[in-house]
């Protein structure tokens, strides 16, 4: 299908055309568009084109007006105030435009990209051995919502889940299990969820274990030191061992971004040791290059702008003394391998704003050796810390971080006690309330992440999550519910466009939202603003409750072709509501 052109998007074209008209000179002149709440739109570009050309700005408004021949589309074109223009679209165009996207089954009339590239996104990082707490549900959602926008845009989306999975803690673990070969032995053939507690009871056991073990027993820890250089040394039976707790933990990490219904496939899962080979190479050509230098004994790059409390440089360091290479020489051998393997020629990542200096200084140094060159982007689309209701980062009454598994099971048990009071109403069964309860908890937490500005810190606010009311997914949720409600009551009577019609001022405002889809949707993928895409869907279910408060769709009263027609605009709004939700890793049960 082919894409739909916005109302915006033409009414734009028009003035700029009329513009070029009115003033050649000024040509091509942009009018600069706007909703307004006067009119449908309002052009405030004609006032500085005015003092650019000397010229009237009331007068040189009027000739524009003289000079806009657009009876389908424009109602009327009117001069205000000191020169600005207030534009009415007709009832007609909005219900053709819209009729255009709805006729378009999959994309609702939006476009893809101009140039669509290549973006390798680093998102959904969590550690081996280690418990998933709440900054990785934001990596994790922030991810999977813009890797969705983005895809959906055309862009060529390569997924890499860098996790945590090398260090110096392996060679205690993997010490530990060596002379306790058994504990990581599955004692029952759990699946799912099950399986996934027992993987990380297991590793929470032998990596409590192992630490005592390791603080209290110097030969232990002489092993355990061993043990590291066997792992840098690529020993196989210690590899071996290691590989065993990148497995527990993947059935780990699989469970719970199943709980969070978030997919990432295993070919994606890039760790820190997917890198390893590519590691000296990386120092030698940073040192060669003389991009890095060798400061007491450490591999170094220095920064002008990068300084400590004390005045002096903080380098970022690719190689301790002691030869062993640090998450830095990761990223910047991820970076070679992404813009030179996967052919990337945008790198985002999904990561804690807490690590913003390592990513500028990485970025900065694969630009010094010419691994990000001007065609390739690098972005941190860097996100902030989750709090408490306190305003302090969330812990537990004990003072320790949440695990993201209780948070996610309280969510989806708290928005089951809401769907639960709503569904003898509703005739939902009890299978029903569980999957409803699991759809409404878990797009709570994903909604409240995603709809404040990623960079934001925020608090994690249950109550306000689940509520019905204000903007969260439960709204959401519910109208479009209830718009599944109204089409199945409609009966025989079909959702159809009549162009014909009047609108009323709800409908037109309801259409004309409908309309920014969209370019809500190419602006969100531009500045990777998923919180932009929630609020729009917000405004879209406030429009639409508007809509019912002052306009009947099915009463006996109104002509067939009115609720044929109001039936349409809800069917779109509904369908508009699916496919942002959906960008949103959000689903939208159709009864609740
Ligand atoms: N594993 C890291 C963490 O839990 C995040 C990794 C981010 N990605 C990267 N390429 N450094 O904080």
């Amino acid at each position: 299908m082919a894409p739909v052109t916005s109302l915006s998007a033409s009414v734009h074209q028009r003035l700029a055309d009329a513009l070029s008209a009115a003033l050649p000179e000024a040509a091509p002149a942009d009018p600069l568009l706007r909703r307004s709440d006067r009119a449908d739109f309002q052009a405030n570009g004609i006032l500085a084109l005015a003092k650019k050309a000397k010229a009237n700005p009331r007068e040189l408004a009027t000739k524009v007006v003289g000079s806009i021949d657009a009876p389908e589309l424009l109602g009327d074109v009117e001069v205000s105030g000191p020169g600005f223009l207030n534009i009415t679209v007709t009832d007609r165009a909005i219900v053709e435009t819209l009729a255009a996207r709805a006729a378009d089954t999959d994309r609702l009339g939006v476009p893809f990209a101009d140039a669509p590239g290549t973006t390798v996104i680093d998102w959904a990082q969590p550690n081996v051995a280690k418990e998933m707490h709440v900054g990785h549900l934001r990596n994790s959602v922030i991810g999977n919502a813009v890797k969705r926008i983005l895809e959906f845009t055309g862009e060529k989306i390569v997924s890499r889940h860098h996790i945590g999975d090398w260090g110096t803690q392996f060679g205690m673990l993997i010490q530990y299990l060596l002379e306790h070969p058994h504990e990581l032995d599955h004692k029952e053939a759990a699946e799912g969820e099950a399986a996934g507690e027992e993987a990380m009871s297991n590793l929470n056991r032998i990596y409590k274990a192992a630490r005592v073990l390791f603080d209290s027993d110097e030969e232990f820890k002489t092993r355990a030191r061993r043990r590291v250089v066997d792992l840098q040394a690529g020993d196989e039976e210690t590899l071996a061992l290691w590989q065993r707790f990148v497995d527990e933990s993947k059935i780990y990490f699989y469970s719970v971004f199943d709980k969070l219904d978030v997919e990432i496939h295993d070919e994606d899962i890039v760790g820190e040791s997917g890198y390893n080979d590519m590691l000296a190479e990386t120092c030698r050509l940073l040192e060669e290059s003389g991009v890095a230098v060798r400061s007491e004994g450490a591999l170094c790059v220095f920064f002008d702008d990068v300084k400590g409390p004390d005045g002096n440089p903080v380098p970022l360091i690719v190689q301790k003394s002691d030869g062993g290479f640090g998450y830095a020489a990761t990223d910047l051998s991820a970076i070679r391998d992404r813009v030179f393997n996967l052919k990337a020629d945008t790198l985002l990542y999904v990561v804690d704003a807490r690590q913003s200096l390592h990513f500028k200084m990485v970025f900065e140094t694969a630009r010094k050796a010419g691994w990000l060159t001007d065609d390739v982007k690098a972005v941190q689309l860097a996100f902030g810390t989750v709090l408490g209701k306190d305003g302090k980062p969330f812990k537990t009454r004990e003072g320790e971080t949440v695990r993201l598994i209780d948070l996610l099971d309280e969510a989806i048990e708290r928005a089951t006690a809401v769907v639960r009071e709503k569904a003898e109403k509703v005739g939902l069964t009890e299978e029903e309330i569980v999957d409803n309860g699991r759809q409404v908890g878990i797009g709570a937490v994903k909604y409240a992440d995603l709809s404040t500005s990623a960079v934001r810190d925020y608090k994690f606010d249950l109550d306000q999550m689940v509520s019905l009311h204000g903007n969260t997914s439960v709204y959401l949720q519910y109208a479009y519910a209830r718009i599944q409600s109204i089409l199945r009551k409609a009966g025989d009577a079909r959702p159809a466009a009549h162009p014909e019609l009047g609108l009323a001022p709800a409908e037109r405002a309801l259409g004309l939202h409908l309309d920014q889809f969209a370019e809500t949707l190419a602006e969100v993928a531009e500045e990777y603003a998923p919180h932009k895409l929630a609020s729009y869907l917000y405004e879209l279910a406030t429009h639409l409750t508007k809509f019912y408060d002052q306009c009947q769709v099915l009463s006996d009263e109104n002509p067939t072709e009115v609720v044929e027609n109001r039936l349409f605009l809800v069917d779109l709004t509904g369908r508009t509501l699916h496919q942002g939700m959906a960008l949103l890793g959000i689903r939208t049960p159709g009864r609740l």
